[in-house]
């Protein structure tokens, strides 16, 4: 194929590798594992960011685990069960970034001390039933603004962690919205304006 046409099929402003020039990159630098020159996010501010996810995420399991074994009154079965569900996926959220953790050359921090002031949310026992989905439902509209803000930032520099984090917050999401729905049926009247 002659080079000008080539160069036509490219994507206008895409710079590409050719496969030689790949290859050779990937042989260089072994230590540095997942973390390849293509890779434009500062790895050791990715990982302190992913820390503070890693404890949110813990904070999360803890306090959900909690409220879905002391949540009790008449009308507390079925919340119990959507505590105890979400304790599961924020588990799950949790292992997902201390691997994305371990990936990028890191040591995920499980360290109890400090959990607290690590996590954008915050562990709240909450006084009785209504009172914990409230809490939950502010936490999670912490994660969800702080995943927010992570997807711009990690943009195009980091693609993994920020499709990771795209689907973390979709659950979070989810769960946000079971928690409105929840402290609907149980305060007796909407949260918000229906206009
Ligand atoms: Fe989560
Ligand atoms: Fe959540």
């Amino acid at each position: 194929m002659p080079s000008s046409a080539r160069k036509s099929a490219e994507p206008s402003g895409a710079f590409l590798s050719d496969v030689k020039t790949l290859r050779a990159r990937a042989r260089q630098r072994l230590g540095d594992g997942a973390v390849t020159p293509a890779y434009t996010a500062d790895v050791r501010k990715t990982i302190d960011i992913l820390q503070t996810v890693l404890a949110t995420e813990i904070v999360c399991v803890l306090r959900y685990t909690m409220h879905s074994i002391a949540a009790s009154g008449i009308s507390s079965e079925a919340v119990r069960a959507e505590f105890a569900e979400h304790a599961a996926e924020e588990q799950r959220h949790m292992t997902e970034v201390a691997e994305r953790i371990n990936q990028l050359g890191g040591k995920p921090d499980f360290n109890p001390q400090g959990l607290a002031s690590r996590s954008a949310s915050e562990y709240k026992e909450g006084e009785d039933l209504v009172d914990m989905i409230r809490e939950n439902l502010i936490a999670e509209r912490i994660a969800c603004e702080h995943y927010r803000e992570l997807i711009r930032y990690f943009g195009n520099d980091d693609t993994t962690t920020r499709v990771m984090l795209e689907g973390i917050l979709g659950n979070e999401e989810e769960h946000a919205n079971d928690m409105h729905d929840l402290l609907v049926a149980h305060e007796g009247k909407p949260m918000l304006p229906s206009a």
